[in-house]
């Protein structure tokens, strides 16, 4: 007998299973009551009473063991109830694939080139890392402008100084320096800002340029390409308005707002109660910025905006706080379109 518990031990420590009816055959050897290990104890019945102790407490060790290993197998196959084995339901709808979604800042920038394309614009890209001239200098910047101290602007060497651009807006003189009019291009890409991170400011964040230069570019062709922008962007019924502003760069210049897609145009925390909400900043291109690219504004004239990403998405999804971009938190992201 203290042979056969010897054999039995070794072959429930051996026992290896990759199907669920393996596993019945383990069960059915060693656990069931008419298994191997109850005719054991059938058998323990007609051992002599000095060895009945003993072998009693061997048997009782080998239930144990092989109980123990039943659950090992059990749990290696995965088995929860429902069987991940081959031979398991086939009919279950197979485990989806994460295969995440798409961020939603992205999901907005390619809608955005979508709508602009469809006008004639083409997507330009131009470096994060940028020296005075192209952020400053040459987009008409006095030399004591605010947004060129520290406080405001990553530096990363000074004298010369070469920082993280501010906006965007050094794509258009990188542009213009570096082809012949006309130009019309949209110009998407992450910036930087010395600012504390709150719901509503961040480090960094992401605009999107447009510039468009040619004879006999006007304002109205700024309105009108912006309304349709905004059109497109949130839907037919939306409305703009165009209300006076100041940048160095463009002259005369406006903020672009469109009517609070909230409340539409009633007045809700969203938009302030003033029914309308900032989605970007635009002018006519100064005459000094096309000088300073060598461009003749005599013969050329162009229009630029410049417009936030992370509040259009805000405004397309109901998000209202700026964190959520950037804290790769799943539950947010994953609320987004799938990657195909
Ligand atoms: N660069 C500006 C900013 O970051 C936005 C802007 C305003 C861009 C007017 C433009 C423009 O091209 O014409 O606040």
């Amino acid at each position: 007998m203290t042979e056969k518990v010897e054999v039995l031990k070794n072959q429930i420590q051996g026992f290896i299973v990759k199907t669920n009816s393996e596993l019945e055959e383990f069960r059915l050897k060693f656990i069931s009551k008419k298994g191997e290990l109850s005719q054991l104890f059938e058998e323990l019945k007609a051992v002599p009473a000095d060895q009945k102790r003993t072998m009693g407490q061997m048997l009782n060790d080998l239930k144990k063991l092989a109980e123990a290993k039943f659950e090992e197998l059990q749990s290696g196959l995965g088995n929860d109830g429902s069987s991940s084995a081959f031979d398991g339901d086939l009919t279950l709808p197979p485990i989806p694939n994460k295969t995440g979604s798409q961020h939603p800042l992205n999901l907005t920038r390619y809608r955005i080139i979508e709508i602009f394309e469809r006008l004639g614009f083409n997507v330009e890209d131009g470096p994060e890392i940028e020296d005075d001239w192209h952020n400053f200098t040459a987009l008409n910047f006095p030399e004591n402008h605010p947004a060129r101290e520290m406080q405001d602007t990553f530096f990363i060497e000074k004298n010369p100084d070469v920082l993280l651009r501010t906006h965007t807006s050094n794509v258009q003189i990188r542009l213009m320096k570096s082809r012949k009019p006309p130009f019309r291009a949209i110009m998407p890409g992450r910036v930087y800002r010395n600012e504390a991170i709150s719901a509503r400011a961040h480090c960094f964040f992401h605009q999107v340029e447009g510039l468009y230069v040619d004879n006999n570019v006007g304002f109205s062709d700024l309105k009108q390409t912006l309304y349709h922008f905004a059109k497109e962007m949130f839907g037919r019924d939306t409305k703009i308005r165009l209300r006076p502003s100041f940048f160095p760069f463009t002259e005369p210049s406006s903020e672009i707002d469109i009517s609070c897609l909230i409340c539409h145009g009633k007045g809700c925390n969203v938009c302030k109660y003033s029914g309308w909400v900032e989605i970007a900043g635009s002018g006519m291109v100064h005459p000094n910025v096309l000088r300073n690219c060598e461009i003749d504004p005599e013969a050329y004239t162009g229009f630029a905006f410049g417009m936030g990403i992370e509040r259009i998405t805000m405004l397309r999804y109901g998000i209202n706080d700026l964190r959520l971009f950037s804290e790769n938190d799943l539950r947010f992201l994953k609320q987004f379109k799938p990657v195909m």
